[in-house]
């Protein structure tokens, strides 16, 4: 097997010093190009690992001739090409009885500067993995639940004081005190809702499939966020007005926001801190939904993105665990939740960071009449 991966471009064009073959030829994804009749003309090294022959081999061998016809490669291939951009799906399988079988996401984009070129990007599967891998945590945290539910009775009991006295202020005082005890009162009954479920570990089926405005659930995060534990956190929202409603359980996507922006402000630089909250419309992300089945489209994208000192490298493969956590009084469980409500709901969520930014991304399915019916 050659390491050294053929490519019709030319190098180091920006006269950096830099080979972006090497580059390439450095990622453990698979990268390969295939023209409009479906030939190679460009694979890395990890894609001749992939495929298993070598990239002399591979050059100008048509791609239908390396994988089954059927294979989603190629629809996707297809699909960038026919709506002019890039097109990603997850959680997909491609088996040959030559290669094996591989668990992949993959991600099709056009070659701006080639007319008719597509470059394939294969992703060994990781998210993906991580959140499956927390089905096998089910019963970690089901013991967490069994202990919930005793506690359930002792919370709920001080938690509805609480919320009677909120309510006693809220007759009383002025009116901006008064929006603090609604919010209150709010956040009170969330907690006994929460606690009423607290099945959510274990039981997905009770995930609601209602038309969920997206950013009335941000707009009702960052008011609970900056007048809690955010406190003095520059916030800056980046809404879409345009996007369509979610397909979902407006409770838990709150549960879901509220655990990324605490920890985004648990992150942030005590000076200087920010925290973005971004909506965007995307078109070509699938992924099956939970029991297979059909795949649905995630076109709703929701980040929360901080300016803290990044996620430590020995966490990442198991960022979405339960009990992991490098905080002193951590729980662990809130990515674990995150991961488990977004699982439920469908969607898909996503992780980038480095020393400056953290970035969480929350793919999610839109809300559609038919399905209401
Ligand atoms: N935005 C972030 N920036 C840096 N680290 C993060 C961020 N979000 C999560 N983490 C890391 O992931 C760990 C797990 O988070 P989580 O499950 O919410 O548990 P907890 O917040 O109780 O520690 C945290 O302890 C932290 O180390
Ligand atoms: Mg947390």
């Amino acid at each position: 097997m050659s390491t050294l991966a053929v490519k019709p471009w030319d190098d180091d064009e920006t006269g950096n010093g830099i080979d972006g073959d090497q580059v390439l030829n450095a990622l453990t994804a698979t990268v390969i190009a295939v023209d409009e009749t479906g030939a190679i003309q460009y694979i890395n090294a990890a894609g001749e690992q992939f495929l298993r022959a070598s990239a002399g081999n591979l050059m100008h061998q048509s791609l239908a001739d390396l994988l089954p016809a059927d294979s989603p490669l190629f629809s996707l291939i297809d699909q960038a090409r026919a709506h002019q951009q890039a097109v990603s799906e997850y959680d997909i399988t491609i088996e040959t009885p030559r290669i094996g079988r591989h668990f992949v996401n993959l991600h099709a984009a056009l070659a701006p500067d080639c007319p008719g070129m597509v470059v394939v990007t294969v992703f060994p599967r990781s998210i993906a993995d991580k959140i499956d891998r927390q089905l096998t945590h089910r019963g970690a945290a089901r013991s967490v639940t069994a202990m919930a539910s005793l506690m359930a009775h002792e919370v709920k009991n001080p938690l509805s004081g609480i919320r009677g006295a909120a309510q006693l202020l809220e007759d009383s005082e002025n009116e901006e005190n008064r929006g603090l005890t609604s919010l209150i009162r709010d956040e009170v009954d969330r907690i006994c809702a929460l606690v009423d479920r607290m099945g959510l570990f274990t039981d997905e089926a009770q995930v609601r499939r209602d038309a969920v405005n997206i950013h009335q659930v941000l707009d009702h995060v960052h008011q609970i966020a900056r007048n809690g534990f955010a406190k003095g956190i520059r916030f800056v929202t980046n809404f879409d007005p345009s996007l369509p409603s979610v397909r979902g359980d407006r409770d838990q996507l709150v549960q879901v926001f509220l655990n990324l922006v605490k920890n985004a402000a648990e992150a942030v630089p005590d000076s200087g801190g920010e925290i973005i909250l971004e909506s965007a419309y995307r078109h070509g992300i699938r992924m099956a939904l939970p029991g297979g089945g059909d795949r649905v489209e995630l076109p709703l994208v929701i980040s929360v993105i901080d300016n803290g000192a990044g996620i430590t490298e020995d966490l990442r493969p198991y960022l979405f665990d339960p009990f992991v956590s490098n905080k002193p009084d951590g729980s662990g469980l809130g990515l674990a939740l995150v991961a488990q409500i977004v699982q439920g709901h469908g969607g898909i969520i996503e992780c980038e960071s480095d020393q400056k930014r953290t970035v969480f991304k929350v793919f999610l399915p839109m809300f559609t009449e038919t399905e209401a019916s």
